[in-house]
């Protein structure tokens, strides 16, 4: 057993992971956490020898390094709450019962540790009739609120900070101010913001210190504003292709189908493009690509992702993520295939037994999840992997090795599946599905940011190139802790390139060729220098639809006031 963890990795488990009793005191070891967790999955086991088996081959797998399961699942996984997933997406149906169950069932999902995702789209508009009281409805945007503040007053388990995914359909009629929102004041700030206006103008401050204190006042509203969501535009085909013939599209009231208008698509493809370039929201996902993948249509259509966008899912579906740690398979400049196809299985094993020993918080997510029996096999380290390679992650061989790992694993994954299909059973809509033969996950992979996770792990996130090789890490609490990464001596100096010299194709084309070979989607960020243009962003948002991603998260250095990461000064 190698549990070789760093001083940051251990401070994180002190400070987030570890068994704490009713006075708050540690409990558990780090070595009895990944004990904990590897007993309590391997209960999913039909008999008494395989528990004892695969405890101890998951435990192995976990304390070497080469897979972990995401937070959820290590920070419940045998103890009361037993809620496992880190994916949720919950419905928002149109009334007012539907929308506060929703707000609800997100507390009692941020509670166990999960995080949510909604579609807004089903929402009547802004001033749209209400039958019932004969009044005007308020629109997606002032529940969002609802749910934004909701949010603020409930940790996730007491351990991360609730987040949720908004996201609305662009032929909703209220997507101008779903794209403003979180660029724009909202009237509420836009009063303060009036009313401290007038304030100094009472005060005999110089001109440009009153425009300073201004500028800085508004930051700190627009901060507030949606901070508990990420925001994605839902776009569709037929929208993209308005934008480039330059004609407009139909605007539809999801109440009755109606067309109720028409927009722009070129104006409003500026505009999402301009706050994306301003601080890197809205996003967007190609929701109709998404259904065209889904493997189980007849389940339903697919409205919504989970927070950090990787885990497309249909309403009231959760699903459970892991990472293997691609560092750990390169033995002297070489991928180790046979030691990485192993881990595969074991790992597809792992995160198919957690959708059984998962405690759902809700009936109607249990009865969604076990149709399809979705898991989200992912990779983390593949930046380091390419150091130990040789190879630099701007170039051809990246975007061929990540092809060449990815569908080895989706390969792997997939036949993994449809052995357990035979020793467990299928998954129970398999009939209804694309598949020919019956296997027990209706999706394998995703590839999650694993924040968390690839800190524990020491290594690089997800697909993620290094920010940087030394660096000052800031958690949502506010807890600060230092990286240096020492492997970078053995290695070629002109491969080490880090996340800001990298040209935003490379990003989108190594986002692309994980995507091809990932059943749900990839968790990627799409960096922009400073001196980046709208037109840069345009074109990012662009290429990427044209190359199948399933989605877009652009960001360009310096637009936002505070970072998670900040490169250390004396680099
Ligand atoms: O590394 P870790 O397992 O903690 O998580 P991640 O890979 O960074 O994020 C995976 C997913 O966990 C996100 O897409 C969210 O669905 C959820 N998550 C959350 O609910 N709250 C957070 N603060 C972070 C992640």
């Amino acid at each position: 057993m190698s549990l070789d963890l760093s001083k940051n990795a251990k401070n994180l488990l002190e400070n987030r992971y570890l068994r704490r009793n009713e006075k708050r005191e540690i409990i558990e070891t780090p070595k009895e956490l990944f004990q904990r967790v590897a007993k309590n999955i391997a209960e999913a086991e039909e008999d008494q020898e395989k528990q004892n088996y695969y405890e101890e081959e998951f435990y192995k797998l976990m304390t070497e390094s080469k897979f972990l399961p995401n937070s959820p699942t290590l920070m419940n996984a045998g103890t009361e709450l037993q809620q496992l997933a880190a994916c949720f997406v919950l419905p928002v149906p149109d009334s007012m019962e539907g929308i506060f169950n929703a707000v609800k069932n997100a507390a009692l999902i941020h509670k166990s540790g999960g995080g949510t995702g909604f579609a807004f789209s089903r929402l009547r508009p802004q001033n749209d009739v209400v039958k019932s009281t004969g009044g005007i409805s308020s629109g997606p945007l002032s529940f969002m609120k609802v749910f934004n503040s909701a949010t603020n007053t409930v940790k996730q388990g007491g351990k991360r900070r609730g987040a949720n995914m908004g996201m609305l359909r662009v032929d909703h009629p209220d997507i101008l101010n779903f794209i403003n929102a979180k660029g724009e004041l909202n009237e509420e700030n836009q009063e303060l913001y009036d009313q401290f206006e007038t304030s100094l103008e009472e005060t005999y401050l110089k001109p440009e210190i009153i425009d300073e204190e201004l500028s800085n006042y508004k930051e700190k509203l627009l901060d507030k504003q949606f901070s508990n969501f990420n925001l994605s535009v839902a776009v569709t085909d037929e929208f993209m292709e308005a934008v480039q013939e330059g004609c407009n599209y139909k605007v539809v009231n999801p109440r009755n189908g109606q067309v109720v208008g028409e927009l722009d698509a070129k104006k409003i493809f500026k505009l999402i493009v301009n706050y994306a370039w301003k601080n890197g929201e809205p996003g967007i996902i190609f929701i109709d690509e998404i259904n065209r993948k889904n493997p189980v249509p007849n389940l339903g259509e697919i409205e919504a992702t989970n927070p950090c966008g990787e885990q497309p899912l249909l309403p009231n579906e959760a699903c459970n993520l892991g990472s293997i740690n691609l560092s750990q398979f390169v033995k002297n400049q070489k991928v180790d295939w046979n030691a990485l196809k192993d881990t595969v299985r074991l790992a597809v094993r792992f995160l198919d037994n957690v959708i059984d020993m998962n405690k759902y918080p809700l009936s109607e997510i249990e009865e969604q999840v076990m149709k399809a029996r979705k898991i989200g096999l992912g990779v983390m380290g593949f930046h380091e992997m390419l150091i130990r390679l040789g190879i630099s992650y701007n170039s051809e061989d990246a975007v061929e090795m990540a092809k060449k790992v990815m569908e080895f694993i989706k390969e792997n994954a997939h036949q993994y599946s449809q052995e357990l299909a035979e020793e467990k059973g299928a998954f129970p809509a398999w009939e209804e599905s694309v598949y020919e033969k019956p296997q027990r996950n209706a999706t394998l992979t995703t590839i999650a940011p694993t924040g968390s996770i690839s800190f524990l792990a020491g290594t690089s996130g997800g697909i993620e190139p290094f920010f940087s090789f030394s660096y000052t890490h800031t958690d949502g609490e506010g807890n600060v802790s230092t990286f240096e990464y020492d492997f970078t001596e053995e290695a070629d100096t002109d491969i080490l390139v880090t996340t800001m010299d990298i040209e935003p194709e490379w990003h989108i084309r190594i986002q692309a060729a994980f995507q091809k070979y990932v059943d749900n989607a990839v968790s990627k960020t799409i960096n922009l220098p400073y001196v980046a243009s709208k037109e840069d962003v345009g074109e990012a948002y662009v290429l990427a639809h044209e190359l199948g991603c399933k989605g877009l998260t652009v960001y360009r250095d310096g637009s936002r006031g505070s970072q998670v990461l900040e490169t250390n000064k004396e680099d």
